[in-house]
């Protein structure tokens, strides 16, 4: 494991203006990862933070630029190449859940898994787990709307780590979440991504969260873009 967790190089992207012309959204020189390291990114509204992380996961392409994740290249590749670096080495968890409200706990943190190529790894076996490590082994047939907020969210990030991906990437996961919320929504995510030396990498505006983070990095609006 000699490359980090996450390279990027020389990263842009920009978006098609709705009125005509473009809009340089990031503009990133370079930004590295290791292996198990915790990183906090902050930047005003508008900077770029989820559109980087979408990026990063594949979901979007981007312009210019390199990006690795764990050696394995995500920029200039199809879809479908993308798609797969993803379900090998990502963990994603979103600031909304995007949990599938027609599916139980359990079948929402199997999803998870079930484009990953990883052998000998019996993919239910993995969501239970991960569910009885966020503390919902009695709420495994349960569907989002029959959970509470904290809890969906522990579906969500049992979703993002049964698969002990190489890095997880969090946007403003404790946004939705009070204060005592908040605080365990984030013990977890770190405690669970140490267990499994992810890489972590939080979107955050709360800056209480934002002190518990060994590395703290801002992203801002690139220069020339009118925001
Ligand atoms: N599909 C799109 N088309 C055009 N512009 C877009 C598109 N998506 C995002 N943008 C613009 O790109 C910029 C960055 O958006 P992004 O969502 O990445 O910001 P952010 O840092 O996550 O902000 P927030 O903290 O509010 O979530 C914004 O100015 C936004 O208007
Ligand atoms: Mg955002």
């Amino acid at each position: 494991m000699s490359e980090p967790a996450l390279h990027i190089r020389d990263l842009t992207k920009a978006y098609r203006e709705p009125e005509g012309g473009t809009f340089l959204a990031l503009d990133i020189p370079t930004l590295d990862v290791a292996h198990g390291e915790a990183l906090a990114l902050r930047g005003e509204s508008g900077s770029g933070k989820t559109t980087l992380l979408n990026i990063i996961a594949g979901i979007l392409p981007a312009d210019g630029g390199v990006i690795e994740v764990a050696g394995e290249r995500m920029t200039g590749r199809s879809e479908t190449a993308r798609d797969r670096v993803r379900a090998q080495h990502i963990g994603y968890l979103f600031q909304t859940f995007n949990l599938l409200p027609g599916l139980t706990a359990l079948e929402n943190v199997q999803l998870g898994m079930s484009f990953r190529p990883r052998k000998g790894e019996a993919p239910r076996k993995a969501a239970r787990e991960a569910l009885d490590r966020v503390g919902l082994s009695d709420r495994r047939m349960h569907k989002p709307a029959q959970l509470s907020v904290g809890q969906q969210q522990r579906v969500a990030i049992a979703r993002a780590l049964a698969g002990h991906p190489t890095l997880v990437l969090a946007d403003e996961p404790t946004s939705n979440l009070d204060a005592a919320r908040a605080i365990q929504c984030m013990d977890l995510l770190m405690e669970f991504a140490l267990e499994s030396q992810a890489a972590l990498l939080v979107v955050t505006h709360d800056e209480t969260q934002v002190a518990r983070f060994e590395r703290v990095e801002t992203l801002r609006t690139p220069e020339g873009s009118p925001a």
